[in-house]
């Protein structure tokens, strides 16, 4: 009988249960099976169940082992401790990272690796009404493609602390994003984490379907990794917007004023700051935030 009492074991655990369709989850899987045929938690018989399937990520042994008698062999996910499972949160953000191309990624990746081996201490926030409501719609779309990821975000989120930011003026921001948005920091001075004062913030940010988030801009370099779309995007007050899928970065250099209108699947995305995080952000002004707030996107 599988059991996690150690964090290798819960690792391991978490990999046997790794999402079938996930490119390499069928090797993750097998090879999490031999942790456990090692340690005298699951049989060969078993073991041979993953190991078959294991050339094939979208095949789930569960299939192969009820068929043979061996469903008490069937490995539930238990509920992982919150270190835990933020550490399998950034694991997976990595292996997300590391297949794309973009500028800034080197700078991203250079900081996640900097900071995951840090002592993480989860916070659990206070219900935050935005999370509860759309966070469940954006993994099912977001679990369609990354199952693991989705799978991941969803294991770490009641350890994650969400915040709604009140740093601009109401009236600069619009009512509507004011209070229709969270971002959870996962390392970062807001992160409720335990590691020191670090220049350099990762996390998850989630804003409703239809919201504008309007012209802004920081001193801060920031990649955006959008984990759903389409959404709209402009880099410019008044200019047209552009319309980009999900899993399309978006790196904003120093000051560079960018707009987000979300289309009619809950934003969420990867959010990094690399540098200069505390020197705040700004509204730019445009003419056209009320088209923008009535636009609605298609899908
Ligand atoms: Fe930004």
């Amino acid at each position: 009988m599988i059991s996690a009492a150690t964090p290798e074991d819960q690792r391991a655990l978490a990999q046997l249960t790794t999402p079938c369709g996930q490119d390499g989850s069928g090797r993750l899987r097998y090879s999490a099976a031999m942790h456990f045929n090692r340690k005298g938690m699951l049989s060969d018989a078993a073991l041979e169940a993953y190991r078959m399937c294991s050339p094939y990520d979208a095949e789930d042994p569960a299939g192969l082992l009820r068929s043979n008698g061996l469903e008490r062999e069937i490995p539930k996910v238990s509920d992982l401790p919150g270190d835990m499972a933020i550490r399998l949160l950034v694991e997976e953000v990595e292996r997300y990272f590391a297949g794309m191309n973009t500028p800034g990624i080197a700078e991203v990746r250079a900081g996640l690796s900097r900071w995951q081996s840090a002592p993480v201490t989860p916070a659990r926030s206070p219900a935050n009404a935005v999370i509860e409501k759309w966070l469940p719609f954006a993994l099912d779309q977001l679990g369609k493609t990354h199952p693991a990821l989705a799978r991941a975000i969803s294991l770490a989120n009641p350890h994650l602390h969400w915040l709604t930011f009140d740093g601009y003026p109401v009236e600069e921001v619009g009512a509507e994003f004011a209070t229709g948005h969270a971002y959870a920091s996962i390392f970062g001075e807001e992160a409720g984490a335990n590691i020191p004062a670090v220049d350099w913030d990762m996390g998850l940010f989630l804003i409703p379907p239809d919201v504008l988030y309007r012209d802004h801009k920081h001193q801060a370099p920031e990649l955006y990794a959008p984990l759903t779309g389409p959404h709209g995007w402009r880099f410019g007050a008044d200019r047209p917007l552009t319309i980009l899928p999900a899993h399309k970065p978006v790196w904003n250099d120093a000051f560079v004023p960018h707009l987000t209108k979300v289309g009619p699947v809950p934003f969420l995305c990867l959010y990094c700051w690399t540098k200069d995080v505390h020197a705040g952000a700004e509204i730019v002004p445009a003419s056209d935030w009320d088209a923008l707030e009535n636009l609605r996107l298609k899908a």
